[in-house]
């Protein structure tokens, strides 16, 4: 494969102009980033979602800025060219703009994050965008179905289907471009709401159950048929790993109990004359 130069904010803009669509997918650890590398994606986002798919907690709140860092440092180890966001998670922007320009920092300084990603578009979310992007630090927004406040939204459902949802999320994009962000995530916002915002927007509109956008998202568990049970409506699974994991642990813990693993190949040779100094080694201390 070429080498591809690294995406920047300048690329990504370009893209954008030119109507070619962005792909981003989540990644949270060195092989889910190499993967996502190798595919050549143009962003790779260290999603909170890291805190069901990876972390095993019942949802996004209770993920630590901690364990974003040390998840986006593994990804960040295996990323040459991809433009990498990660999630501000909750708890680490509620407080003040001051809490969310620290938190940025530390994406930044410890993780070499290239960009930040913020979720929600009310007004104190968007003190914090300014705030961030006035540290110099570029911000992807996040608004419609936003987990981390999914419960005040009436839980994990599509947004924009009623008139008021529709004029907020509508309102929420304007305002967050506005503030100074890059671009925009739009999760579960019905299709045809999604194409008016972004005919309104100069940045680009990356969808997530939003229909047609300038680029889409999915999470890596999910496109990959690795999530557990059911998903979201708008994920669509391009493989179906998680069966492959199950399946080759599975014969691994077979061919160990039929005592086939490991044969020969999967050892390593030895000498015939060390081999007799271990014996006698042994031999003349009784065993
Ligand atoms: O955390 C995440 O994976 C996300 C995507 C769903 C956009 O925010």
């Amino acid at each position: 494969m070429t080498e591809r130069p690294p995406v920047t904010l300048a690329r990504i803009a370009e893209m954008h102009a030119a109507g070619e669509q962005i792909v981003m997918v989540t990644a949270y650890d060195h092989p889910s980033a190499r993967a996502a590398e190798r595919a050549g994606v143009d962003m790779i986002l260290v999603g909170d979602s890291a805190a069901q798919v990876v972390l095993g907690y019942d949802g996004t709140a209770p993920v630590s800025l901690d364990e974003m860092l040390m998840l986006a440092r593994a990804v960040r180890r295996a990323v040459r060219t991809a433009f990498v966001v990660v999630d501000l998670p909750f708890g680490a922007t509620e407080l003040s703009d001051e809490q969310a320009v620290a938190s940025s920092l530390r994406l930044v300084k410890e993780a070499g994050a290239d960009a930040v990603k913020l979720e929600g578009g009310q007004p104190a979310r968007l003190s914090r965008i300014r705030a961030i992007v006035a540290a110099g630090i570029p911000v992807v927004g996040h608004i419609g179905l936003t987990p981390q406040t999914a419960t005040a939204l009436g839980g994990l459902r599509a947004q924009g289907r009623t008139v008021d949802t529709a004029l907020r999320v509508a309102q929420e994009a304007l305002d967050v471009e506005a503030a100074g962000a890059i671009a925009l995530v739009v999760e579960a916002v019905p299709a045809a709401v999604v194409a008016e915002i972004r005919g309104a927007l100069g940045i680009p509109l990356i969808g997530i159950g939003a229909g047609a956008a300038d680029g889409q998202v999915l999470v890596h568990h999910d496109l990959l048929g690795i999530t557990a049970g059911r998903t979201a409506r708008f994920v669509k699974q391009y493989a179906a790993l998680g069966d492959a994991m199950a399946e080759g642990i599975a014969t691994y813990a077979t061919e160990v109990r039929a005592g086939e693993f490991p044969s020969a190949e999967h050892t390593y040779p030895v000498a015939d004359d060390v081999l007799d100094q271990v014996r006698a080694h042994l031999a003349a201390r009784g065993h």
